[in-house]
């Protein structure tokens, strides 16, 4: 066997990668350079108003770059839904430009657009339901997309539209420099050779990196006007607060997947994922601009309070709209063609929602892993893993899934087992299961180069991996050593990764094992940033630079794939991974990498996962207690009493570090760990139930304060706390020390109960909350109702048969309501077969009632709601029980007057069955 780089040699070499400045900063950038150099406010683009046509399918119009004369080639979509597409390309490519596929799940209809008015100088468009207008101005061009009257967002309107056409280098050499710039320019001095390189046209360098354009210069850019907008979110991945900045005096955001270790905090350079989709909000209106490209992309942002943006000085026009504040949005990718939706809300879940119509529903997971999982760069041999297993039984702590790192395989060759580490994996699982826990593993896309590893001979001889520009194999470096990657833009290649997860080609795997895809911007040890030379190539002959962002979607999609392959059909996967795009909630999990075990870390990881969670990505979590370095108990405490309430539950830790379980600080801590844990598991019908919710209908499951108050602008840039659906809110204590915390409670005429004392309180206004450590402010909002266990047991499974409780929190009108969702807790049947319960609870008018909410759903369930605990209740004279069958009880109650709490016990209602209570006075 070849030896693999060591560890640790490996984690230095990553953290030098960010001191020593492996990273590019914008100056670094051709295409964001060249970009610069347009001035705003003079777009060279000529709308041709009368080459516009009108089809089904909405209307095509053609501009035209004065400066340069080539023409480019626009189509406008009125979508169902209220989304506006708009499409540029060149009018006649000298060759097809990359257009990202397999990100749109759902074309939605479109619908016809009719001239309501037209001159030589504009032309106004209207849906036929006449909610939609849009004016196209011809000179220069620009485009104001208006909604039921509303003007929210122009397009174009600094005249940012750039757009480099493909040409034959041949004709570069004949021209001037200035004419491949499409827009102003300014005089220069230098030669035309020496400007041609610091323009990276055909060329730029990155340290050692070479960066040979075949293609020559391709990047793409536009401008929006967010018109009365001052807050934008979403675009993640950075480490950032949740409402966005101006980029104007700093570095715009960047979103280019790199492996980005121990990265800096409050900084808008580029970590492992990227979501194009950009949010904004104001009190009566949200929206969304989704720019569909996969190549890197920088995004400069202004918030205007003065008719000038900070994107640049621009000159007034006659038609400019004066409606401030305005948020100016500049979106700049290096290839591909302009493809953008505009999502025109109006609420928040219906910016949500139009989104997951064209990218697709968060996948359902199963529900153990929505439990506790407990994982560490790695977990020895299948003793260690037994022991870890037994310490958490011992220690009285529920967990759900234990996970094997890179060193579990053979040289770190995926789908093989170290055999002297774990010599009977098939055993070690049966172990686990009988335990109801899981195992997950994992799985990088990097492949050892070694002709003894049937997986890399297979995949080389069907030329499935990436090439590089020679058209040999792309050797990179990674865990392995040499290292080549899997192609997985290709369908067949995806096709056959995807089966190489069964259970007959996977050896000694079993259905209780599950897969984790880490490295997969993908990480290069040896490329440039890390990771991939931009000239690779995949299928199709597209270069890396076309596809980059999309590699560990891909990845991710493929083993989705394959653990639903390997049960037939049956079972729902479960898919953990680091690198993600648009659509990568369709396929699983996602983490935020490699945090570190400082409190300011704890605090970041709050807007980074509301900021996945608003741009669809559910089920996001971060490693608690921080990956690098050991944390102090207290900041693991903290982190746990986060992390109980955040989507993905994973302790994961460094092989440089402490062990980590969580009985290894002491008695204080285990209990109050043990106790969040449990609490965890205890609300765990809350949380399936959103995830459900998150699926069939796009709601996040957590959601920034102003998802759930949109008109109450002092939630709008809250990111210290966040609601769990619309039932709970959270302030997690992210700072060490602390004794006291202050806790907004938002809500004009809301009221908030204490989750743990049940304790009253009225919305708007701003609590200072006394903590200790063993205490985390959660409050539950009046007005909702809350599933949960009576009981906690080892696992998810152990626990199905457990009893149910419902906390039903009442609001000033004394009512609330609540769903609960159930079925077997891991196929596809609540899909296929309809195999599912979906419960309405509500209490008005003095009743409490479950009735059924999807008459679809069948799904036989001996469990039974044992409890109800009514809070801000008036004590009843006495509570009658009605039956499905119609029979009429007294039921037997308890009231603590100083709490308002009427606790309703030894109820025995099957989750099935439709019944009431009536309380009498
Ligand atoms: C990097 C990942 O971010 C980390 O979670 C993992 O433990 C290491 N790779 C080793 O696989």
């Amino acid at each position: 066997m070849e030896s693999s780089i060591e560890n640790t040699e490996e984690a230095s070499a990553l953290a030098e990668a960010v001191e020593s400045n492996k990273f590019k900063t914008t100056g670094d950038i051709a295409f964001y350079r060249r970009q610069k150099k347009l001035l705003p406010g003079n777009s060279p683009y000529h709308a041709l108003l009368d080459t516009l046509e009108l089809s089904d399918c909405g209307a095509t119009l053609q501009l035209l770059n004065e400066e340069n004369k080539v023409s480019l080639f626009v189509e406008l979509f009125a979508l169902e839904d209220h989304v506006i597409r708009i499409k540029v390309n060149e009018l006649k490519p000298m060759k097809p430009r990359y257009e990202v596929p397999d990100v749109i799940l759902n074309e939605l209809l479109t619908q016809r657009l009719s001239i309501v008015s037209k001159d030589g100088l504009s032309v106004t468009l209207a849906t036929v339901d006449g909610c939609s207008q849009v004016l196209i101005i011809a000179k220069p061009f620009r485009m104001d997309v208006r909604n039921q009257g509303e003007l929210p967002i122009s397009v174009n309107s600094l005249g940012f539209l750039y757009f480099e056409h493909l040409r034959k280098k041949s004709q570069d050499e004949v021209n001037t420099r200035g004419s491949l710039l499409e827009g102003k320019r300014k005089r220069d001095t230098k030669t035309q050779k020496e400007s041609e390189e610091d323009l990276g046209l055909w060329k730029e360098q990155f340290h050692e990196f070479i960066d040979t354009k075949t293609n020559g210069p391709t990047s793409i850019g536009l401008d929006f006007s967010l018109h009365g907008f001052e807050h934008v979110y979403g675009i993640p991945e950075h480490t950032e607060n949740l409402r966005l900045k101006t980029t104007s005096q700093e570095e715009p955001y960047r979103l280019y997947n790199l492996d980005v270790f121990a990265c800096k905090l409050y900084s808008r350079i580029s970590v492992y994922g990227s979501v194009p989709l950009l949010l904004a909000h104001k009190p009566k209106q949200t929206m969304g601009i989704f720019w569909l490209n996969a190549s890197e992309t920088l995004v400069d942002i202004s918030m205007n309070t003065e008719n000038k943006s900070a994107l640049g000085k621009t000159k007034k026009l006659k038609t400019d709209v004066e409606v401030l504040p305005r948020t100016d949005v500049r979106w700049m990718s290096e290839s591909g063609i302009i493809d953008t939706y505009i999502l025109m809300g109006p609420s928040p879940f219906d910016v949500f929602n139009q989104y997951s119509k064209l990218t697709g529903p968060q996948a359902f997971p199963p529900l153990f892993a929505l439990g506790h999982h407990q994982c560490r760069y790695s977990y020895k041999d299948e003793n260690d893993v037994k022991q870890v297993d037994a310490g958490f039984d011992v220690n009285d702590i529920p967990y759900d899934a234990i996970w094997l790192d890179i060193d579990h395989t053979e040289g770190k060759r995926y789908f093989t087992w170290d055999r002297t580490k774990f010599p009977s994996p098939r055993e070690m699982q049966e172990h686990l299961r009988a335990k109801d826990r899981k195992l997950v593993v994992i799985s990088d896309p990097h492949i050892k180069v070694d002709k003894k590893y049937p997986f890399y001979c297979e995949a080389k001889s069907k030329n499935y991996f990436v090439m590089d520009k020679n058209g040999e194999v792309y050797r990179g470096s990674c865990w392995p050593g040499v290292s080549a990657y899997l192609d997985f833009t290709n369908p067949i290649v995806r096709n056959w990764y995807a089966n190489k997860h069964r259970l007959d080609q996977y050896e000694d795997s079993t259905d209780i094992l599950f897969m984790w895809n880490d490295m997969n911007e993908p990480t290069v040890f040896d490329g440039p940033e890390l990771t991939m030379h931009k000239q690779a190539l995949h299928i199709g002959g597209w270069e890396h630079r076309e596809v980059h962002n999309l590699y560990g979607f891909y990845q991710q999609w493929a083993t989705a794939e394959g653990l639903i392959r390997r049960s037939g059909g049956i079972e729902r996967p479960f898919v953990l991974t680091r690198s993600f795009f648009a659509g990568s909630q369709r396929y699983g999990a996602v983490w935020t990498g490699d945090n570190v075990a400082e409190w300011s870390y704890l605090k970041i990881s709050i807007p980074m996962l509301l900021n996945l969670s608003i741009t669809g990505i559910s089920f996001c979590g971060a490693d608690v207690g921080g990956f690098v370095q050991n944390p102090e108990p207290e900041l693991l405490v903290r982190w746990y009493q986060a992390a109980a309430y955040q989507p993905f539950f994973r302790n994961h830790s460094h092989t440089e570090t402490e062990r980590r379980e969580p009985w290894l600080f002491g008695e204080d801590n285990t209990r109050i760990i043990r106790e969040t844990i449990r609490e965890r598991y205890a609300l765990l019908p809350f949380w399936y139930t959103l995830f459900y919710m998150a699926h069939i209908k796009a709601e996040p499951i957590i959601r920034p304060l102003w998802v759930e108050f949109p008109e109450e602008v002092n939630t709008f840039a809250v990111d210290d706390e966040y609601m769990i659906g619309e039932a709970l809110l959270i302030h997690p204590v992210s700072e060490a020390g602390v004794t006291e915390v202050n806790v907004f409670l938002p809500g004009m005429g809301e009221l908030w109960y204490h989750l743990r004392t049940l304790q009253r309180f009225d919305g708007e206004q701003t609590l200072r909350v006394s903590v200790t450590l063993d205490s985390v402010p959660v409050y539950q909002r009046g007005g909702t109702i809350i599933p949960r266990k009576t009981q906690v047991l080892r696992s998810t499974k152990a626990m199905e048969m457990v009893s149910y409780i419902l906390y039903v929190a009442l609001n000033f009108e004394n009512s609330a309501k609540g769903n609960l969702f159930l079925d077997d807790g891991h196929s596809f049947n609540y899909q296929s077969k309809n195999q599912f319960l979906l419960r309405r609870f509500s209490f008005k008018d003095n009743t409490f009632s479950a009735v059924c909410a999807d008459e679809r759903g069948q799904y036989c369930t001996d469990c039974v709601v044992e409890r109800v605990l009514v809070m801000g209740a008036v004590r009843p004279t006495c509570v009658t029980a009605h039956c499905p069958d119609g029979q009429v009880n007294p039921v037997y109650f308890t009231y603590n007057v100083k709490k308002s709490l009427l606790n309703i016990e030894g109820l025995q209602f099957n989750l099935g069955c439709d019944w009431m209570l009536k309380l009498h006075y």
